[in-house]
This record gives C-alpha cells, structure tokens and sequence, in this order.
C-alpha cells in the first residue's frame, strides 16, 4: 500500500509501504477513504514531535471502512464505515476509568505519533472497539473528518474547559482550524459576543461567516486596547488561546475579566510568562489540556441533527495519493486561504 513518511526533519514521501495486519485481538484494520493533514503534521515535520521517529506513517485523522477485525472486536464487522478518533483508548485502564482518554494507559495520542497512522491507504487501529465510531447514515463524511480531532479538541479543551456560558463575551485568539472549532462548538451555548482575534485577514473574514461578532486584527491594530474598549474595560468572560506561542497566551491574561476564564488549547514549546501579580485578585481560572474526544459521540449527533455543519471548514480536496500537492498547500495556508485539505482514497 501507499503512506505518507515522515523522513527525518523536513522530510516527507508518499512510498510503498507494507499493509498492516492484525497484532493483537483487539485490532481493527481500517482502509481509509478520507483524511486530513493537522497543523501537528507540520509540527512533527519541522522536528518539534522527536518521539516521532524516520519510517512513521503520519496522519491521526480519517474515515475509512473496517477491512479486518481481531477476535476480541464486539463492535465492528467487515465492511463497517468508521470514524477514527485522534486518541486511541482501552477504556479499561484507570485514566479511561475517568475519562481522561488521552492518558490512556495503552493509547492516548499514539496515531502518526508512536504508530503508523492515517495518511495511509490503510491502517491499524488498537482497541478498535474503544477508539471508532460507527458513521451514521446519511451525514457527510468530510465534516465527520472534522471530528477527529479539532471539533472534540474545541469544544473541550477550549469550550468545556473554559465553561462558555449564555450571554457570555468570549475571546479566540486564532483562527485556525482549532479557533474555528471553538467558534463553531462555542454557539452550542450561545455566547453574547464572540471576539476572533488573528493578524490573517481572510481568517477573520471566514470567521465572521462562522459567528464571530467581533474581528480584531493582530499586527493593525493594539489587541489589548481593542478589546478592553469593545468591553468597557471589563475584558471578556473566556480567553481562548489556540495558536501555542507566548504573544497569545499573554493577550489572553490581559483581556479576561474578573471572575473569567483562560482556556490554553495551543501545544506550547517555550515557557510563557504568567502575570500572577496581576491575576492573584481576579477570580479567575486557567486551564489546558489534550483533548481525550469523550465528546465524540455529542458531536455526531449534532451532525445528525445539522446543529452545526464543520464541513465548511474544508477550503481544499484532493485525491490521496497527491497528498504530498495537500502538503504544499496546507503549509502555505495564509497563502493559499487553506484552512482544511481533505484527501479521498
Ligand atoms: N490541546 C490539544 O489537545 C490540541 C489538539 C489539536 C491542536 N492543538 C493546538 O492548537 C493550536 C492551533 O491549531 P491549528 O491547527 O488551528 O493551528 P494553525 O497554525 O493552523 O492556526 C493558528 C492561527 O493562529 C494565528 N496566529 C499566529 N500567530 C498569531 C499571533 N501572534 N496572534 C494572533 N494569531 C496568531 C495564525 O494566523 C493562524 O490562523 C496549535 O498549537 C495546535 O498544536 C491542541
Ligand atoms: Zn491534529
Ligand atoms: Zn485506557
């Protein structure tokens, strides 16, 4: 079969590849029909991810078809459409005891990362019963991809997390696919006012077509002047950070209110400065985290149900095997308006 192989920094190859097959009786083999590339692909690619080593398939998103199934699987048979989460999870272990599926024992985050994964003709997926999701009928497989990973990882690490309520004044810095998962899971709770804030014009732009209310350009304008001054110097009820750099973490202390909440999604590599002199006396909460996708199947339903539609969130397709082309564009997002590519096998 074909994969795409991460080859040392910088490196990538779409190459022949060995077809995976059963290794334990709770494996399901999954041909892949669609997938994605995350912002993460490009991370581990740079050489930021070293756990990932030379020959790794990568890719942690897609839907497929289950292809085989080992004894132990209850839940899928041949020819089952799927859904493959990002986090695989035993859910026998303590952490999957608590739903805290990322810390999986023998999972978490483990696809394209410490195992083959999805930018794969085929691929295996451990515990499959745990970690798929049977496709219900009738919804479209691109925004199933969507949930995968950055819908659940909005709507938790960013939504959930940051306890976004009715009424609320709600900040996302970024407006990449992770912010627009947050904008679009946010509006389940209707917030009062949803302020994106990016320096990518086209980003806001789309932004504003999701639901924002409020646009705040990095770069053109003072984002923590702006932003104290749409509130009445308040600040807003939840800063969400989904870019993972110092500068945004730091807009998020200085714009949330008394009594408020910072929810970090970004992966962060550098340290950042916390302003406990400042925040001590607000009343506040900070919270971060890997998405465990324990809102997977809530999410499905809002798909069934057309509550929400992350299909807009695919900007390009391609077939899969020109997956090193979705590559070149998806690394050029700002320049190519890319914000999802979707490859169909
Ligand atoms: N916590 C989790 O479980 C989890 C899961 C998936 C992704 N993530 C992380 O979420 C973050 C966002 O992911 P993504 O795929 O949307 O990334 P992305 O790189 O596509 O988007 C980031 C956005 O931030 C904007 N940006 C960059 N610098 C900025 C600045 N100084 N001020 C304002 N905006 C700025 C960019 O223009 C871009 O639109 C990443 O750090 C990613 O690793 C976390
Ligand atoms: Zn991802
Ligand atoms: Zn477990």
């Amino acid at each position: 079969m074909k994969a795409l192989v991460y080859q040392g920094p910088g490196q990538k190859d779409w190459i022949e590849k060995e077809k995976p097959g059963i290794e334990k009786p709770t494996d399901v083999i999954v041909r892949i029909t669609r997938t994605t590339i995350c912002g993460t692909d490009l991370h581990i690619l740079k050489g930021d991810v070293p756990a990932v080593t030379p020959g790794r398939t990568l890719g942690h998103e897609g839907v497929g078809v289950v292809e085989a199934v080992g004894e132990a699987v209850a839940n899928f048979k041949p020819g089952d459409a799927v859904l493959i989460s990002c986090v695989t999870s035993c859910g026998r272990c303590a952490n999957c005891k608590r739903q805290l599926y990322a810390h999986c024992d023998d999972g978490g985050w483990i696809l394209g990362h410490k195992i083959d994964g999805t930018q794969a003709e085929y691929v295996r997926i451990p515990h499959g019963d745990i970690s798929l999701y049977l496709l219900p009928e009738g919804v479209d497989e691109e925004a199933l991809v969507m949930l995968s990973d950055i819908m659940p990882t909005g709507m938790e690490i960013g939504v959930q997390a940051g306890h976004v309520k009715p009424g609320d004044t709600i900040a996302i810095v970024g407006a990449g696919p992770v912010g627009m998962s947050v904008l679009l899971t946010a509006q389940f709770y209707s917030p009062g006012r949803i302020i994106m804030i990016d320096m990518d014009a086209a980003r806001l732009e789309l932004a504003q077509q999701f639901g924002a209310t409020d646009l705040v350009q990095v770069g053109a304008e003072d984002v923590v002047a702006r932003v104290l001054e749409m509130t009445g110097g308040r600040g807003v009820d939840v800063a969400i950070e989904a870019v993972g750099i110092p500068a945004t973490f730091d807009i998020c202390q200085k714009i949330v209110s008394a009594g408020g909440n910072i929810a970090n999604v970004g992966v962060h590599g550098k340290p950042v400065q916390l302003h406990i002199e400042e925040l001590w006396i607000k009343n506040i909460n900070i919270s971060m985290g890997l998405v465990c996708t324990n809102t997977t199947p809530m999410l499905i339903k809002t798909l069934q149900s057309g509550k929400v539609d992350p299909a807009r969130l695919v900007t390009h397709r391609f077939a899969l095997g020109e997956i090193l082309q979705a590559y070149e564009v998806f690394g050029n997002a700002a320049r190519e308006k890319a914000m999802k590519v979707i490859l169909t096998a």
